[in-house]
């Protein structure tokens, strides 16, 4: 049977759905009940995250949970979170109320500038288009006018328009480096346009435009977010070795690739559940961060620890090109509700505010590693998720919690001793 088709985007949902089901799966009838599940009884939304992309044909849900306790440069947050895995939200509440009593997090805004790029070739002479480039700057700015002019009104807009020559690199390349400010929106769609228009005005006859596109690697657009405290409040006992050990652990992914590569992870467990939550955009923040964790030529932690004179210091610097106006914020009800639940933000505090929930759960991740090891806080997840499948009772589910307190969790061993303890 062809599995392939032509005019698929045309077709009605119904339509789709059927031509899908008939022709991947081996009973149509189940695939589309499953898929049929998860559409909304309410029309209004269901359309509305039909519009969001082509060819919906249902909805993929992920958990909402929420971390309370956040204490942030003074302020108390319950912040929204989307996320799958099971350990992020409980990491981030735990340490959340752990940080609340002992001065809780602060977070400050370092830059806020974003870029964008007009790539283009010319093999003509470079002081040639150095003249060129100078003459039209003024107009190549006025060229965006329509399109900054509300932007400009909020107090951003472009900062500045440079020719930069990569003819070094890559035989008759240039660019048109922009820079930009774009307040409370993340700026995407304002962006591209402008470099389109910029680029349209810098056109010729030896120039050849390639593309005009929005970098995500924004280096100067990064937040800062720290806790600290005295080394014997960290831990209950052997505080300082503890300490040591949590220090050693960021060091160690500041040296060797293959453990910050993780040890980001981690700390994108926790950002890009909140980015999800405030309905921005996961991607553009994972490789911006990435990048920069890569800006020295070798990748490195985004995070430091740093202990000195019995203080212990930990803190985040990462990119974060956020928006609280536009795109999906001001659209999705619960990315609205998550922003207003955050106290309705500007783009700066958001900054903040997730910089904070990638610090926590670095900060859970490595002090579960450094002293109990991962695995015991995810396999009582864990634990809990089976117990929950077995339909377990209070009493029963206490008896299996005790039972594989300092025990290997798995599937069958926890199958096999709640049959025990039912024939017993
Ligand atoms: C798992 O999702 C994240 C961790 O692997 C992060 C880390 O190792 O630091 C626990």
């Amino acid at each position: 049977m062809k599995k392939t088709i032509t005019g698929f985007s045309k077709f009605s949902k119904q339509e789709k759905i059927d031509w899908i089901v008939n022709t991947f799966f081996d009973d149509s009838k189940v695939a589309k009940e499953t898929l049929s599940q998860y559409w909304n009884s309410n029309q209004v939304l269901q359309d509305l995250h039909d519009d969001f992309i082509e060819n919906t044909i249902s909805n993929f849900y992920l958990p909402y949970g929420v971390a309370p306790n956040f204490v942030i440069n003074n302020r108390e947050y319950a912040v929204p979170m989307v996320v799958e895995e099971s350990s992020v939200v409980a990491a981030a509440s735990l340490v959340a109320k752990f940080w609340s009593t002992r001065g809780g997090f602060k977070a400050t805004v370092l830059s806020t500038t974003k870029i964008g790029q007009v790539h283009f070739m010319f093999d003509g002479g470079v002081e040639e288009l150095k003249d060129y480039f100078e003459t039209t700057k003024s107009s190549l700015i006025a060229a965006t006018d329509s399109i900054t002019k509300n932007m400009r009104t909020r107090g951003g807009g472009i900062l500045d328009i440079e020719l930069r020559n990569k003819t070094s690199e890559l035989d008759n390349y240039f660019q048109l480096h922009v820079t930009f400010e774009t307040k409370d929106s993340m700026g995407a769609n304002f962006i591209n346009s402008c470099l389109e228009a910029i680029a349209d005005e810098f056109r010729r006859d030896d120039i050849q435009i390639v593309m005009s596109i929005l970098s995500n690697y924004v280096p100067d657009c990064v937040v800062r977010a720290e806790v600290s405290c005295p080394v014997e409040k960290l831990y209950q006992e052997n505080a300082v070795m503890y300490a040591q050990k949590f220090k050693q652990a960021v060091d160690i992914a500041n040296v060797e690739p293959h453990r910050a590569v993780t040890h980001n992870k981690g700390i994108m467990n926790g950002i890009d559940a909140v980015v999800l939550a405030t309905g921005n955009d996961f991607r553009a923040i994972e490789s911006g961060a990435h990048a920069y964790a890569l800006k020295s030529g070798s990748y490195k932690s985004l995070t430091n620890c740093e202990i000195e004179n019995g203080i212990f210091k930990f803190w985040i610097e990462i990119p974060l090109a956020l928006g609280t106006v536009g795109g999906l914020t001001g659209i999705h009800p619960l990315a609205k509700l998550s922003l207003e639940m955050l106290g309705n933000p500007s783009a700066k505090e958001l900054m903040e505010i997730i910089a904070v929930a990638g610090l926590a759960q670095n900060f859970a991740a490595l002090r579960a590693l450094t002293t109990t090891g991962i695995q015991h806080g995810h396999m009582k997840m864990h634990l809990s998720n089976i117990i929950k499948q077995l339909d377990a009772s209070e009493e029963e589910k206490t008896y299996l919690l005790n039972y594989f307190e300092n025990k290997q969790v798995s599937h069958s061993a926890v199958v096999a001793t709640y049959e025990k303890m039912k024939k017993k």
